[in-house]
């Protein structure tokens, strides 16, 4: 085969054959994948870097290998979030086209294409860039149905949102906002005017305040960083608010610290208060009910930074250092 024509047929990918550090990490020139029947074969111009990726990565913690393989990646070629072209579409798909302008969730989209379930994709809202539509799948999907599904959010409700100037803060700190809420937002000090400049009314510095000192209720905390005991938590809450506990890294290798979360729910039986946990679903209404955000002028995205595809190493150990404000882009 010439030089020309295999080059059809393949991509550069960001590709990791076992788990670890940012070591693993790769570029090579892969097959292209192709589009299974229900699926649509994505030109990606831009991909989003997100807490999950890096459990991908690491296979950390053990339990999560069930799901992404047990010994080694399923799937080596890293990244979720995606924003791009349709480039080909498998038989039964009916939603999209060759040439639509998508976002969504892949099979791997650190590469120059992807594939992705037709009900994974939305089309890509307008007023975005590949780069800010990348970054909203994951961390966006999160934060609405934390806010909405879990939280049951009502308009006029004190919302306290606990690591606010990360991936899924910074949209929870917006969606909250647009949802009617008063919004206090927690963050470390350097990061406490970005969380006011996206709206939140009320900020609290982690490092100097404690948010559970009892002199506060919120009817509503979404608990997304710092994985503060669960006593504390309900500290801040009213007697009948209600706890998400949505992420918080650091809870130990093989679970990731699910005690927490099982803990949560089991005194949610128990007490006035309501306290619950979940796993964010990934799916087209989601996005959809988000676009209407985004296009409404309520919801933008906040990039730190966007790194081309071959330094997906660097950006992975940018977000471990827990520097990152607002979301990563990955330009292809
Ligand atoms: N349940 C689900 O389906 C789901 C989906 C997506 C993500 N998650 C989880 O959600 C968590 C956050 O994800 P992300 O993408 O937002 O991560 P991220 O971008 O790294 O943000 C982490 C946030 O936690 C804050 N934080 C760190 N230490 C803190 C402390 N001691 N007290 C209060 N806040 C603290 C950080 O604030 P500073 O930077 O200001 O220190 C930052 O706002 C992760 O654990 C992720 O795995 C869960």
């Amino acid at each position: 085969m010439s030089l020309a024509a295999r080059h059809d047929t393949t991509m550069r990918a960001i590709v990791q054959h076992a788990y670890g550090s940012t070591d693993v990490l790769h570029v090579e020139q892969i097959d292209r994948p192709v589009a299974e029947d229900d699926e649509v074969q994505v030109r990606v111009h831009a991909a989003g870097l997100d807490r999950g990726t890096w459990h991908f990565m690491t296979g950390l913690p053990y339990l999560g290998r069930l799901a992404f393989g047990v010994r080694t990646p399923k799937n080596p070629v890293l990244g979720l979030d995606v924003a791009g072209t349709v480039a080909s579409v498998g038989s039964k798909v009916t939603r999209f086209h060759e040439g639509d302008e998508v976002f969504g969730t892949a099979n791997g989209s650190f590469a120059e294409f992807t594939t992705a379930r037709e009900d994974k994709l939305a089309p890509k809202p307008t007023r975005l860039s590949f780069e800010q539509a990348a970054v909203v799948p994951v961390s966006g999907s999160t934060a609405l149905q934390g806010l909405r599904d879990s939280g049951r959010i009502e308009i006029g409700q004190s919302v306290l949102v606990v690591g606010a100037s990360g991936g899924v803060g910074t949209y929870t700190v917006q969606l909250a906002k647009a949802l009617g809420a008063e919004v206090t937002g927690v963050a470390s000090t350097g990061k406490l005017e970005l969380v006011s400049s996206i709206g939140a009314d009320h900020v609290i510095d982690y490092t100097k305040e404690d948010f559970a000192d009892g002199s506060r209720h919120y009817d509503l905390i979404v608990d997304i960083g710092g994985r503060r005991r669960l006593s504390s938590l309900r500290r801040a809450l009213t007697p009948k608010g209600t706890l998400v506990l949505l992420g918080g890294e650091g809870g130990g290798t093989l679970t990731g610290g699910m005690s927490r979360q099982i803990g949560a729910l089991t005194l949610s039986l128990f007490v006035g208060q309501r306290m619950t946990t979940f796993i964010a679903k990934q799916n087209h209404t989601c996005l959809e009910d988000l676009s209407e955000f985004i296009d409404a002028g309520q919801v933008t995205p906040l990039i730190d930074k966007a790194y081309p595809l071959a330094d997906v190493p660097e950006a992975m150990r940018h977000l471990e250092a827990g520097q990152v404000r607002g979301k990563i882009a990955i330009t292809i």
